[in-house]
């Protein structure tokens, strides 16, 4: 098993088989060794220094309606909200203000009909902030969005493929959304040039090792320059809602497993990881992540944007609370990294 992770790490790719035998391995020493060589390689490439990004909960208004999802369109106990200008605008001020170099829109699925006014937004948040990433995680849109947005400002866009096997997809979303469609987004933000983010769940319903293989296998040939792993957990109004929780480490694992495939790629601990365990945030770093995601939302509407159970969206979490997450991070040897944090895959960041 070592052969094999030391062949990853120098190849940066595995045959599907022994991919499995990773996720697989019953040994601790085994998953304790792929942890620790993800770890000296994420500390090669980056230090010890963790990246911030400053999550703005835009809206939870959502026309789509995942299985798996609290903001799913059919959930009707969800008091929906959407931000005003003014309130992403004060976001970005605080966050500026706290040291934040990055901000990140995300928010349910709206229709075309909105993106003129989130280009707006944009624009402005460039004219104010020209020395900040802006990252959008606002879904799935036709190609003239994306690239209006892009022209717009926006930097890097975050939309995870959920899963590249179609069947599976087919399990978790309603049959108007397509898996094609998904993967073709895809292409068009990294052909218009944004720093794009994929990635999955882990432990969704129905998803098996083999599943999670090809998901690899996908990221390995799609290079994205971000990856979004989190553990599932359930959302009580949800048609998933009564499946297990993820683990943490499988996910774990799978940070592990994509450093070393992925050695440049800028892959959050998220939110998923510090909601289901205590210590889980840490324990994805000591696997090789290196970007945090503190929420930036204003207060009173963090409750309302609830993808599952019981999310972590205070103290370490939000962003008022960098200085307990600076204290967290110290504990393990590591600090926060107050740059833009732009993948070095990029010759020239794109400011
Ligand atoms: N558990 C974990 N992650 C979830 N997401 C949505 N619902 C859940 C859930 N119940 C993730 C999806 C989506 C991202 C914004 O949040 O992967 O892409």
């Amino acid at each position: 098993m070592r052969a094999i992770v030391d062949r990853l790490r120098e190849k940066h790719e595995l045959a599907a088989e022994e991919y499995r035998a990773l996720l697989t391995t019953r040994n601790p020493r085994d998953a304790d060794y792929l942890i620790s060589q993800a770890r000296e390689l994420a500390q090669r490439q980056f230090g010890k220094g963790i990246f911030l990004r400053g999550l703005i909960e835009l809206t939870n208004v959502c026309r789509n309606d995942c299985l798996y999802c609290g903001i799913r369109r059919s959930n009707c106990n969800v008091s929906r909200y959407t931000l005003s200008s003014k309130q992403v605008l004060d976001c970005c001020e605080t966050g500026y203000s706290i040291g934040f170099r990055t901000f990140v829109l995300q928010g349910g699925e709206w229709g075309e009909d909105r993106s003129d006014w989130i280009a707006g937004l944009i624009s402005e948040m460039r004219h104010r902030w020209p020395d900040c990433a802006i990252t959008l995680s606002l879904g799935e849109h036709s190609r003239e969005t994306y690239a209006l947005w892009r022209d717009a400002g926006a930097d890097r866009y975050l939309l995870r493929h959920e899963t590249h096997n179609r069947q599976l997809y087919s399990l978790l979303h309603p049959s108007v959304m397509s898996h094609a469609h998904r993967l073709q987004c895809l292409d068009w933000l990294k052909e218009l040039g944004y720093q794009v983010g994929t990635g999955i769940m882990v432990g969704a319903p129905f998803q098996t090792i083999g599943s999670i293989v090809e998901d690899i296998v996908y990221l390995v040939d799609f290079k994205p320059h971000m990856i979004g792993l989190g553990p599932f957990i359930p959302h009580h109004d949800t048609p998933l809602g009564r499946f297990p929780a993820g683990s943490v480490e499988l996910t774990a694992r799978l940070y592990a497993i994509l450093r070393l495939a992925l050695p440049q790629a800028l892959i959050p601990s998220t939110t998923a990881m510090a909601s289901l365990a205590s210590g889980g945030r840490l324990r994805g770093i000591l696997a090789g992540a290196n970007v945090v995601m503190p929420n930036l939302s204003p207060a009173d509407t963090r409750q309302d944007y609830a993808l599952y159970d019981n999310k972590a969206s205070y103290g370490t979490e939000s962003a008022q609370g960098v200085r307990l997450l600076a204290e967290e991070l110290a504990t393990i040897g590591y600090h926060i990294d107050w740059s833009r944090g732009d993948s070095p895959s990029l010759s020239r960041p794109n400011l």
